[in-house]
């Protein structure tokens, strides 16, 4: 008796949630990384990818109706947030026959689109394959190869690390019964609204579909967190990126109050949605990065950032992101800047100051906690490797003159040479369907340890 109003009581709660679908099986595309001890010996890693909940089929509970269709909810599946939760599934997913994402030994391919489906976002899974592999990034080194050869203008291959829950919010939220195997908790410094469930609900309650996107809307809620972009690039340009928030954890943003580029007061959030960014173009070296530059974007390269922190042990304060470049068996180091008051080749504070000052630009970064603040978060961050394209500003900011009616000499405005709006969704979802990016030979360990750093 006793044992049976349990399994009631345990069958009850489990409607009240956020739920995993049982009829396509969730298997984890596997991958494989390495993790560096001082002196260079690596251990190999067998883990795996999950991909976002956000791209998955979400259907009843019960049945296979479509809980959310396009860009719209269904009204009596989700008439209100909880009910959603409780009443929908997020299904298992094809990997490769439904989002064109393949993975070999230490590599992962993510093309940009694959029948319906566009662009691609997914989660390095712990060896458990339960809960999504923490990285402590202080006082070390992150190393992979990128193949940006099939990634055209207006398209971003990006790996970034988040400070996510590793287990998706689900010990944190009751509603949220699927956990990270169904890649839930996502966040970052956008606070993005267009999360279908932010903490076990679902976002519907105010949901507004997206005018240019058959496929995703904003919602009530948006979901904020520190952010970290090593890499977000295509052939053409590249940039890493600190993004600060108030909080180093996730947290829930109410509507407009998110800030962000899903809300219509930019900087109204917790967080810092522009970051401190290196990107050598806007730098003001033009040659640096690009097909045929001295980093050639035809052939695969290496990419080492460091996370220097200023007494030189994992809890001191970070004090520099440092970036060198492998190609063809050469270090480079990175790009310095040749703006006007502007020093160095690494983000540091200074850097970064001197950058808003130049660009004219307000220190939201600082006003996050700048490089500090971005150091306190990276003692636990999961790592995010996607491929996306963008409806607000068409990756102009990343690879093209932004804002777009600047005066592209001025400092700060021009970031690449792609033609502004060649990164229009429709247009590159229409030539470039078969984009590629492919990230590599993963690598993390002390600082030193992952690559063969200059005497
Ligand atoms: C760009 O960077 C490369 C490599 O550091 C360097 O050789 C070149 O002189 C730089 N160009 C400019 C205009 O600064
Ligand atoms: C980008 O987002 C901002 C904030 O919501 C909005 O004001 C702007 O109109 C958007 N631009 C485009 C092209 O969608």
């Amino acid at each position: 008796m006793h044992q049976r109003s349990l399994l009631i009581a345990a069958l009850l709660a489990g409607v009240r949630a956020q739920q995993a679908g049982t009829m396509e099986e969730e298997v984890h595309p596997p991958l494989t990384w390495q993790e560096c001890a001082e002196g260079g010996e690596c251990t190999e890693k067998s883990a795996s990818v999950v991909i976002d909940a956000n791209w998955r089929w979400l259907h009843s509970l019960e049945g296979s109706d479509n809980c959310y269709t396009g860009n719209t909810w269904d009204e009596e599946l989700c008439p209100d947030n909880k009910a959603c939760a409780a009443g929908c599934a997020l299904e298992g997913a094809d990997y490769a026959e439904t989002y064109g994402i393949t993975a070999e030994a230490d590599a992962l391919t993510l093309q940009f689109v694959k029948g319906e489906n566009v662009g691609s976002r997914t989660y390095l899974m712990a060896e458990d394959d339960e809960s999504y592999q923490i990285f402590n990034l202080k006082n070390k080194e992150f190393t992979f190869d990128v193949d940006v050869s099939k990634l055209p203008c207006g398209l971003n291959g990006a790996l970034y690390f988040v400070s996510m829950d590793a287990d998706g919010g689900q010990s944190k939220y009751e509603g949220n019964k699927a956990g990270a195997k169904y890649g839930t908790g996502y966040c970052d410094s956008q606070c993005p609204r267009d999360l279908k469930f932010i903490n076990g609900e679902a976002n519907v309650e105010g949901w507004e579909p997206s005018e240019s996107d058959k496929n995703a809307g904003v919602g009530g809620h948006g979901s904020c967190c520190p952010e970290m972009d090593i890499w977000e690039a295509n052939s053409i340009s590249s940039a890493y990126t600190p993004h600060p928030c108030d909080s180093v954890e996730q947290t829930m943003c109410e509507g407009d109050k998110c800030g962000g580029t899903y809300s219509e007061t930019r900087y109204a959030g917790t967080c810092d949605p522009d970051g401190c960014d290196f990107n050598a173009f806007r730098q003001g070296n033009e040659s640096f990065y690009g097909p045929g530059n001295t980093i050639d974007t035809k052939s695969p390269m290496t990419v080492v950032t460091q996370f220097i922190t200023a007494d030189g042990t994992d809890t001191g304060k970070l004090s520099e992101i440092k970036r060198f470049w492998v190609q063809n068996d050469k270090v480079v180091a990175n790009a310095e800047s040749n703006v006007e008051g502007v020093k160095g080749n690494s983000i540091t504070s200074e850097f970064c100051t001197a950058q808003k000052t130049a660009f004219g630009d307000d220190d939201i970064f600082a006003q996050h906690g700048g490089l500090e603040g971005m150091g306190d978060a990276l003692e636990s961050m999961v790592l995010i490797m996607s491929i996306w394209d963008d409806h607000n500003s068409s990756m102009m900011w990343l690879d093209s003159t932004y804002p777009e009616d600047a005066d592209a000499s001025k400092p700060g405005v021009a970031r690449g040479t792609c033609e502004p709006h060649v990164g229009d969704p429709e247009k590159v979802e229409g030539a470039s369907g078969d984009a590629t990016v492919t990230f590599s030979k993963i690598k993390f360990g002390p600082i030193g340890s992952t690559f063969k750093a200059p005497a």
